[in-house]
């Protein structure tokens, strides 16, 4: 059995982040989104991985290197373009082989893990095995119809969905997979597939299974979705201090302080997260924040928010909320006269003023 993570793509919701960094990378709890599939994948008892890439292949390859740190072993498939989910089935098949394989999307975050998804699918025989989960607005998903857990249909996005069931992130394929993406068509989108795929395999008389999740998962394309990821894995941490906290601050809840960081006349009230050599001076930092390694917080409040490395806040009078904020970013008061906002923005910021 091998694995096959998906970490090419445009990432365009996430934009102006990923103008510059790969959204697979984004941190939740200060650990890449990425990291947390490749775990998933190693606890599945699977370590032969390909990583299909795109043009942030090397910031990728970068943070992955050859997988010896998990004790797996790290294939890399260039993709030319984003050009679908099924393309990037078609250009792995060299990797791939005859095996059969779990194909995880990079940007999914499970909470569950997928170990007992792998285990049926090598155990019912079926040619394909889709993860699904109960939504409460399937019109915005792919959705499929099942028949005794059987997959009997598959629709994107449908006006009158058939069931609540919509495809998560990660399916099981065996070799007949080959043949579904080398004869279906570009869709409107211009995209090969992977739900054209799999109804090519259902039409074709193939076996593909359904397995409904029982944990938490979220696809983080979008900047909500990121902060929810964030809140729920930060809800699982115990308190750990490993920085220095002075006797005029207080850590309330859960809270993880690294190495290195030192806390100063603030309050952080956890769920909450502080990277290495990060500075928080005469702030108070609130639920479902994580900040990165070699950041300043100084006169400042910040809650349910992402702060990324070498980032510098100061001196900003209302709370910061709801924020993704990207690397090297300078977020601080402007000097009293004359009066202004001023800004330095990249394409595609946003940016919300009182
Ligand atoms: P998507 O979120 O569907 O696409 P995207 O990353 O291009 O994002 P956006 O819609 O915001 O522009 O992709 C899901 C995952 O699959 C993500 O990790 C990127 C990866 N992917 C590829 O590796 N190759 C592809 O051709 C596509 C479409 C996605």
């Amino acid at each position: 059995m091998k694995g096959l993570i998906l970490s090419g793509g445009e990432g365009t919701r996430l934009r102006p982040i990923t103008h510059t960094n790969a959204k697979q990378l984004v941190p939740v709890a200060n650990k890449p989104i990425l990291f947390y599939c490749i775990e998933s994948i190693k606890r599945a008892g699977i370590t032969d991985i390909g990583i299909v890439v795109g043009s942030t292949k090397d910031e990728i390859k970068a943070a992955v290197g050859d997988g010896s740190n998990w004790g797996i072993d790290v294939t890399y498939i260039e993709q030319d373009a984003p050009r679908g989910l099924a393309h990037a089935v078609l250009i792995s098949e060299n990797f791939l082989k005859d095996e059969p394989f779990v194909m995880y999307l990079g940007d999914n975050l499970i909470t569950g893990g997928i170990t007992d998804f792998v285990k049926e699918f090598t155990q019912n025989g079926s040619n394909s095995q889709i993860l699904l989960a109960k939504v409460s607005n399937p019109q915005q998903f792919g959705v499929a119809e099942l028949s005794h857990g059987r997959v009997v249909k598959l629709e994107e996005k449908p006006k009158e969905p058939k069931s609540d069931l919509a495809l998560v992130g990660v399916y099981m394929f065996d070799k007949n997979i080959f043949k579904a993406v080398k004869n279906i068509k570009p869709s409107w989108r211009n995209e090969l597939e992977i739900t054209d795929a799999i109804q090519y395999m259902i039409d074709k008389g193939f076996n593909v299974q359904s397995h409904i999740i029982n944990g938490w998962w979220k696809d983080t394309g979008k900047l909500e979705d990121m902060l929810e990821a964030n809140r729920m894995v930060l809800d699982t941490l115990t308190t750990e201090i490993n920085g220095f906290v002075d006797s005029n601050s207080k850590v309330e809840f859960k809270v993880v302080i690294s190495k290195g960081a030192e806390v100063i006349n603030s309050i952080i009230r956890g769920p909450a997260i502080i990277g290495s050599n990060t500075k928080i001076i005469n702030s108070f930092i609130g639920p479902f924040t994580s900040i990165e390694h070699d950041v300043i917080v100084e006169e400042s409040e910040i809650e349910h928010s992402i702060v990324l490395e070498y980032s510098v806040i100061n001196g900003i009078k209302g709370r910061i909320e709801d924020s993704l904020i990207g690397k090297n970013v300078e977020v601080s008061a402007s000097p009293l006269k004359p009066k202004a906002y001023r800004f330095m923005l990249g394409d595609s910021s946003k940016v919300g003023i009182l």
